[in-house]
């Protein structure tokens, strides 16, 4: 019970509806290994005697020292009564599954985003220095590119995204063992806004927010996927131009994701990096 209170308060703001499917990230696909070796796991052992622990939200990895998530995976000062790990390399999460491909490391520092004002919010982004670097990188364990500087979010195209969020779309969510993949068409800010203003009494998108929706009868993100990649391929290259924010639901169409954009705070990143390495 206690686990489920913590998932609530740890995923995405979102009101999901029970679902009919019960399938993936939220019906989605089995990743392959190494599909997506810059994503990150945010592993939270609820005691110190926990063996397994559960993987709450996502991630990736920007350099060998620093891997950026949503700041609320991390808002909450949760350190009293159980503990955060950073995994890299994972397909499964269970341990009876490991593949012995799979890097822990301890978060050393983080820095949530100055602008970030809590539950659904712009700017909802946070840096975690590790306590280690990352080593080796190899097909399993990499840094992904980011979106560039003052780049505008996406208004167009699809990305993907990847993680071990719900796979029921709804309460009671069950999270995800193997990795789960989706590709999600990306929605124009201003239909976005237009469609969260009907939905949503106080409207937090800002221009920092980039929208996706779901293509009909595919799958989406859901909770406990927050702070996972949005990845796109810009010129031939995976370019993280996104990490998972908020939605509206997991199973409905046409119901905005949410995710906070990186070309709006390309500049914070890597100021923050270079002030803390
Ligand atoms: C979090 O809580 C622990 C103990 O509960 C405390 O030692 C630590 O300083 C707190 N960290 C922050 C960032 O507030
Ligand atoms: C390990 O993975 C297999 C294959 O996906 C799955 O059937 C099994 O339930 C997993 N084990 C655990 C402990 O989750």
């Amino acid at each position: 019970m206690k686990t489920l209170i913590l998932i609530s308060l740890l995923v995405v703001t979102i009101s999901a509806l029970p679902s009919t499917r019960n399938n993936r990230i939220w019906n989605g696909e089995n990743a392959t290994p190494g599909q997506a070796p810059y994503l990150i796991g945010i592993l939270w052992y609820e005691f110190a005697t926990t063996i397994q622990p559960l993987n709450i939200c996502g991630g990736a990895i920007v350099n060998v020292w620093w891997t950026i998530t949503a700041a609320h995976c991390l808002i909450n000062n949760l350190t009293g009564i159980g503990r955060f790990e950073i995994v890299v390399g994972q397909h499964f999460v269970s341990i009876a599954n490991r593949s012995g491909r799979e890097q822990f490391r301890n978060i050393a520092v983080e820095f949530i985003h100055p602008n970030f004002a809590g539950g659904a919010s712009a700017y909802d982004v946070a840096l975690m220095r590790l306590d280690a670097p990352l080593a080796p990188f190899n097909e399993f364990v990499q840094p992904i590119a980011l979106q560039a500087q003052s780049a505008p979010p996406l208004q167009s195209g699809t990305v993907r995204s990847f993680g071990w969020g719900s796979v029921t779309g709804g309460p009671p969510h069950v999270l995800a063992d193997e990795l789960q993949t989706v590709q999600l068409p990306i929605m124009s800010s201003e239909l976005c806004r237009e469609v969260l203003s009907t939905i949503l009494p106080s409207n937090p998108f800002s221009s920092s927010c980039m929208c996706t929706v779901r293509f009909e009868n595919s799958g989406n993100v859901c909770n406990a996927d927050s702070g996972g990649p949005a990845v796109a391929n810009l010129n031939g290259q995976n370019v993280l131009v996104g990490v998972l924010a908020w939605g509206t639901s997991c199973t409905l169409s046409g119901f905005p994701t949410v995710w906070s954009a990186i070309g709006p705070v390309r500049t914070w990143i890597d100021q923050t990096i270079q002030a803390n390495s």
